[in-house]
């Protein structure tokens, strides 16, 4: 067995770092709060069971989503771990309606921060896997201190994103432009080990993750790409494999390491969803910098994701992502049957 030099992401980043001259000590310590809030999270989900953290909180944020205890959790968490560091300017969370200013008696610094501090939260009580989502901008506004205009900037120009997957183990995974690596939590000593260099994504996959009780609400070109998904008369004999697990970071990430797509569609027949569900900032445009990093493609059925300039803090888009056949061929059924809206 190949002896696998251990490496961890504190080191993995810092040689990252020395890849961007321009880059200084406050890119790498801002991954590394990044870490922390992840190592702390990951501590609170695997004893949920033990602890009263489980259930809601009984009230509803800006989604009209009913906030889990974890929810709230993981937000003040990863707050409290950015917010006094001097590295940040501006935040963006899932859980709070408003941009997160930096308390004025903390210094501001040159990045911002955006995240879904617990994706898939729904599943939290039946013990599926569930993750942190988060994605990091440049400051470009000329005041001292951060403002919306730093947090609604187009994907592409992302400095880092990646998420954190509260699993079976804990990982991180993280590109900042330069590779997709994967890094395996050791709880016994609390630091993350690289685990998966150079995560590559398979052109086509054999895996679709998709809500099918949706099916109805979508457009014509989405539900003949999914009808031929099904049909057995391809060479290969089986059709597509069909996963969903309902937690986008647990579908994302085995699609990545396995090939596959994941669709979140708009829905043509609800005027209040007609974007879709899931939220441009910090869930489709970090995750579509991972894949496309990784050799993948993220696209909200006509552009890449990558491209969208945000209007909002919580604006919704269609997602189709992973597998850069798969999400291409996508693309081709919307061209030939949907009439553009
Ligand atoms: P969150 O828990 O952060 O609100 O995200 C939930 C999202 C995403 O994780 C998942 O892919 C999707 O909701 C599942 O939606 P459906 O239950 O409508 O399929
Ligand atoms: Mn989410
Ligand atoms: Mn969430």
């Amino acid at each position: 067995m190949a002896h696998q030099s251990l490496i961890t992401i504190e080191h993995h980043i810092m040689m990252q770092e020395r890849e961007h001259p321009e880059a200084t000590g406050v890119f790498t310590g801002l991954l590394m709060d990044i870490a922390l809030a992840g190592k702390i999270i990951s501590r609170e989900v695997n004893k949920a069971g033990l602890v009263e953290i489980l259930g809601s909180t009984g009230s509803v944020n800006v989604q009209g989503e009913e906030v889990q205890k974890l929810d709230e959790f993981a937000n003040s968490t990863l707050i409290d771990s950015l917010d006094h560091t001097g590295r940040v300017c501006i935040m963006s969370s899932e859980e709070d309606s408003n941009a997160i200013e930096i308390p004025p008696q903390y210094p501001c610094g040159g990045y911002t921060a955006a995240f879904d501090p617990l994706d898939g939260s729904s599943n939290i009580d039946a013990n599926v896997p569930v993750g942190t989502i988060f994605s990091i901008h440049r400051k470009i506004s000329k005041g001292p201190r951060g403002d919306e205009d730093d947090l609604l900037q187009v994907g592409r120009r992302q400095v880092a994103a990646g998420y954190i997957i509260y699993g079976s183990s804990t990982m991180m995974v993280y590109t900042t432009g330069n590779g997709v690596h994967g890094f395996t939590l050791d709880p016994s000593v609390g630091e993350f080990l690289l685990s998966h260099p150079n995560i590559r994504t398979p052109r086509r996959g054999r895996t679709y993750s998709a809500n099918e009780s949706n099916y109805h609400h979508w457009s014509e070109g989405i539900r003949r790409y999914v009808d031929r998904l099904k049909e057995t008369d391809k060479p290969s004999g089986r059709p597509y494999n069909a996963r969903y697990i309902g937690s986008l970071v647990a579908d994302f990430h085995r699609n990545l390491l396995t090939g596959g797509v994941f669709l979140y569609p708009a829905d043509v027949k609800d005027p209040k969803k007609p974007t879709g569900k899931l939220r441009l900032l910090y869930e489709a445009a970090p995750l579509a910098f991972v894949a496309e990093h990784a050799g993948g493609y993220a696209s909200d059925g006509y552009q890449p994701i990558l491209d969208l300039e945000p209007m909002s803090l919580h604006q919704r888009v269609p997602l189709f992502i992973g597998s850069l056949d798969d999400v291409k061929e996508i693309e081709q059924y919307i061209a030939e049957h949907d009439k553009r809206s």
